[in-house]
């Protein structure tokens, strides 16, 4: 559905970010801003600003910014169009009415349907447990430790034992036999007609990163096979890129994410309070698990269970998971099965010492590598240095690599040089090897030639003198654009070197030109890529301390002023050929040093 542009600036004008923002982070009024502790890294002091005059947000940090928009996107992992309709909504703003294709209106509606009758399934199943036909599974449930509070929060329920139950329900709430069959909830069989497909198990709803119930897994009250039954993939329901537990570890606010293998670890550890516990569903973790989590953090540790399976499960997922750039740590639950089971054991205390333990996920796949050579053969040894070496090629850059080198030779107790030198006659074709080792674990063959990304951390790169300039004088002219006409012949548009800025800049003279005020968030909106727009945001937030004072900032201002006139002018001069024109230019950029222009006094306040 395309919005026009008007509707998405009446929808944004409505919603006040700072209200907006408010509920998800504690925010506190310091100067003219409000600081808060970032929701998009993890963070100790703030330095997440939300403006009320800008309309933006903006963290100075991991460098994340923009409007209203770009933060409910980002927070709550929604599309601009669902942003745009919870705004609406918040706002009391009618939308106009979709127009979809007929077939596009008929799958939404079904999934809509589908939906509605997954929740009202879940519903049920949880209400059986409060039964008394039910207390076999309520008893399970706390028998393994779960309180009501948790019972309730994962809205762990029961199928009853006849297998007749679901069905007339549902029947009943006016869900066709049609979208019955479809949901997987019923099975149609000729012979023995229509029954439900789970009875008598342990009902954990599963559910999407906003919450919504999309499937289930129900397990024997026992020692039954299978242990879990699953209900199969719909149009609502992925399991390639669902993770269980989601929709709460999202709102953890670690800078990292727990990746364990069951329904019952993930419970047993959000009921210990690491909430940031996430599981795929029984299968093994996928690009798009890796490139899910991602969305949310950098950084994940591992907690599979502690048998062979979970070590290969363990070895399989870490290059997924370093190719989404995601940094992995494994942990080690030994003596015990399963993060349960540890947890149970030994209590949260010890789990957060072995979380804080857990080890680099290089190390781990070189200590497993090394099982299969034994060290004491001089033979052997030698071939196990040639694979970790191999190995080592993973490492595109420079720095990293010889980190690692340097600390595996220690813990080898071999010389970093040489270690090298065998790394470095691995050849020079180390895209290669990274290609063999990513098929690997894909089993897909992977196009010759594609790049491996190797990607980098969510801190902003330091930024040069250059960009910043850029950034003070576009923040300046956007809360003060009356400081325009006093630009006219020195600064224009086009002087704005990176095209990104050039764009805003443009943005902003042109809404000075066509009617004299300048909204940040507006400009924002002008950008359809979430990229784009975080770019935007930062380059109109680029402020100065919020400690600093009109001389420092009206200093700062013409330093940048005069910084991109001059080099406006060496351009210019480097390209002219006309000697009148020449003098011209060296009579500019001499006028340049002398330059002032004064801001104007309350600019920044809200
Ligand atoms: P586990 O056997 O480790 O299950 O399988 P668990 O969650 O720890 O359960 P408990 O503690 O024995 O009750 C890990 C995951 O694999 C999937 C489920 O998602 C399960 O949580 N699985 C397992 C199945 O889908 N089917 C099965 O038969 C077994
Ligand atoms: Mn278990």
């Amino acid at each position: 559905m395309y919005y026009p542009e008007e509707i998405v600036e009446e929808v944004r004008s409505r919603n006040d970010i700072v209200d907006v923002i408010a509920p998800y982070v504690k925010l506190t009024k310091r100067g003219s801003s409000y600081m808060g502790l970032c929701p998009f890294h993890g963070e100790k002091t703030p330095s997440f600003s939300v403006s009320r005059t800008r309309q933006t947000y903006h963290c100075f940090g991991c460098g994340k910014g923009g409007n209203v928009y770009t933060f409910l996107m980002e927070y709550e992992n929604i599309t601009f169009p669902e942003a745009l309709r919870s705004l609406a909504e918040r706002a009391g703003v009618r939308l106009p009415q979709e127009e979809e294709s007929p077939e596009a209106k008929a799958r939404s509606d079904k999934r809509t349907r589908l939906l509605a009758m997954y929740k009202e399934a879940a519903t049920y199943y949880f209400y059986q447990l409060t039964k008394e036909s039910g207390a076999p599974a309520y008893r399970y449930f706390r028998g393994r430790g779960l309180t009501d509070e948790t019972i309730r929060k994962f809205g762990l329920g029961y199928s009853g034992k006849s297998g007749k139950e679901l069905y007339p329900y549902l029947k009943e709430k006016g869900y066709s036999d049609e979208l019955l069959r479809e949901s997987g909830l019923v099975t149609f069989d000729e012979k023995r007609g229509v029954y439900d497909k789970f009875w008598n198990r342990a009902m954990f709803p599963i559910m999407d990163a906003n919450g919504k119930v999309i499937g289930f897994g129900g397990r024997v009250l026992g020692d039954g096979l299978p242990k879990y039954l699953n209900s199969p993939e719909t149009m609502i329901f992925d399991k390639s890129r669902t993770l269980y537990g989601l929709h709460v570890a999202k709102q953890s606010r670690k800078n990292y994410m727990i990746l364990c293998e069951g329904y019952m670890d993930v419970i047993a550890m959000h009921q210990a309070g690491f909430t940031m516990a996430v599981a795929s569903l029984g299968t093994a973790l996928t690009e798009r698990h890796a490139s899910l989590l991602k969305r949310y953090v950098d950084q994940v540790v591992l907690c599979y269970d502690s048998d062979g399976a979970g070590v290969k499960a363990a070895m399989r997922a870490i290059p997924m998971l370093r190719d989404a750039g995601i940094r992995t740590r494994v942990l080690n639950l030994e003596p015990y099965k399963d993060p349960d089971e540890f947890i149970k054991a030994l209590g949260q205390e010890a789990f957060e010492k072995r979380l804080e333990e857990a080890e680099n996920s290089f190390y781990f796949e070189i200590r497993v590598l090394q099982r299969d050579f034994n060290l004491a053969d001089p033979e052997e040894k030698t071939r196990f240095f040639r694979a970790v070496s191999r190995k080592l090629l993973i490492f595109s850059d420079d720095l990293e690599r010889n980190n690692y080198i340097e600390a595996l030779a220690a813990k080898y107790q071999i010389r970093a040089a040489d270690l090298r030198r065998m790394v470095n006659s691995q050849g020079n074709d180390a895209e290669k090897v990274r290609r063999e080792q990513r098929a690997a674990y894909t089993q897909e063959p992977v196009p010759v030639g594609e790049p491996v990304l190797v990607k980098r951390g969510p801190r902003a790169s330091k930024e040069d003198g250059l960009t910043g300039a850029q950034k003070i004088l576009l923040t300046t002219l956007a809360a003060q654009p009356s400081l325009i006409p006093k630009l006219e012949g020195k600064l224009g548009p086009e002087d704005f070197e990176d095209p990104l800025f050039c764009q805003v800049a443009r943005r902003i003279y042109d809404e000075y030109e066509s009617g004299g005020t300048v909204m940040p968030a507006r400009i924002i909106n002008t950008f359809t890529d979430k990229d784009e727009q975080s770019a935007a945001a930062d380059v109109l937030s680029g402020d100065l301390p919020e400690s600093s004072g009109h001389v420092e900032r009206e200093r700062a201002f013409n330093e940048a002023l005069r910084r991109l006139m001059r080099r406006r002018i060496d351009n210019a001069l480097a390209a002219e050929t006309d000697f009148a024109k020449i003098r011209e230019l060296a009579a500019q950029k001499k006028e340049c040093e002398n330059l002032w222009i004064e801001l104007e006094m309350s600019d920044y306040g809200d």
